[in-house]
């Protein structure tokens, strides 16, 4: 073993071409997953106040945003839907509509732009009154039945075009009963990736603004996302989503949870992702802002460390943003 003066460390940190040489992880364009919030509005797009520099996109403007999307390189979009409460219920019946704003939005981007993927959310909440991710009975989340709904949703999406269903809810089974409702629609090819790790946190506020559920919803999330405290039980989340049929698996939040998603990566070798969240988005953006630091450094050092950590690909708000300063 060598040791100091033999062994100097900084030597290869000497010039830039001998830190590219060493350097182990890198941040790519096909490593971004666009976040993006559709609405039904009629106004192309709509401002989100807690998310300065993001607005809500109506369905002619996300074909615009889709071709961006393209033009970018940026390999996939997620969409989250922002409907009209008039069309929200307590059972969540909008999630059902074959026409509704989440289908045709698919429908639309794909008859325009056909290789790029589009990852869907099935999830309840942008169509529940209460604002939750399951049925209510009660001040009680229903498990199974919520999971029935999200199964008959997920085969919606998947008829409208959907290539990767992400089901963000938690309840237990319902990747299984997903993957079983597909593979009897003839809907075998269709991808799921799982939120799998999903905690109970704080930092989705901007985006409950964004869909339009803070101040409907109801209590919190505690009784089905998980502990914060939480690292083992991570584990046997990831664990059961793989038994029942996901093919990738997400951590979310993302960069207070980077722990997380190492030992995901390391105990299970998965396809793994993080979703750097509305709150993370919100405080990058806001510091950035103030100008008490740099946007696009702290942005791109905050994706890096979702590659170290072990990620494939990260959602993130940021995606347009890094594609563009990592194609010049
Ligand atoms: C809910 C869902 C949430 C997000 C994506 N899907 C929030 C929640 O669980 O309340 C959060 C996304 C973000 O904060 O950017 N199905």
């Amino acid at each position: 073993m060598s040791t100091y003066p033999f062994t100097r460390l900084r030597r290869t940190r000497g010039s830039s071409w001998s830190r590219s040489l060493v350097s182990e992880n890198e941040v790519l364009r096909k490593d971004l997953i666009w976040t993006i919030i559709v609405s039904d509005s009629k106004a192309k797009r709509t401002s989100i106040p807690s998310m300065p520099g993001i607005d809500r996109v109506n369905l002619d403007e996300i074909v615009s945003e889709a071709k961006k999307a393209t033009d970018l390189g940026i390999p996939a979009i997620a969409l989250f839907p922002n409907i009209n409460p008039k069309n929200k219920t307590e059972c969540a019946s909008e999630a059902l509509n074959p026409n509704g704003l989440i289908p045709q939005a698919i429908q639309a981007i794909k008859a325009s732009t056909p290789n790029l993927g589009i990852i869907v959310d099935v999830a309840l909440d942008p169509y529940t009154s209460h604002g939750h991710d399951g049925l209510m009975e009660g001040n009680k989340i229903l498990n199974d039945a919520s999971i029935e709904i999200l199964a008959e949703s997920a085969n919606i999406l998947g008829n409208a075009g959907a290539d990767i269903v992400a089901p963000s809810d938690m309840m237990d089974g319902r990747v299984v009963a997903i993957r079983d409702s597909l593979e009897k629609a003839h809907l075998c090819d269709v991808m799921i990736m799982s939120y799998a790790a999903k905690y109970a946190s704080s930092f989705y506020g901007p985006y409950r603004d964004a869909i339009g559920t803070s101040l409907s919803l109801v209590g919190d999330k505690r009784t089905y996302q998980m502990d914060p405290a939480n690292s083992d039980e991570a584990l046997r989340e990831v664990e059961q989503d793989i038994l029942e049929g996901a093919d990738m698996i997400m951590i979310k939040p993302g960069m207070p949870y980077l722990d997380i998603i190492k030992r995901i990566k390391d105990e299970f070798r998965m396809p793994t992702y993080a979703f750097q969240v509305s709150g993370e988005y919100s405080m990058l953006k806001a510091v950035s802002q103030n100008g008490w630091l740099d946007e696009k450094k702290i942005v791109m050092e905050s994706l890096l460390s979702f590659k170290r950590a072990g990620c494939d690909g990260i959602f993130t708000y940021f995606a347009p943003e890094a594609a563009k300063w990592l194609k010049n």
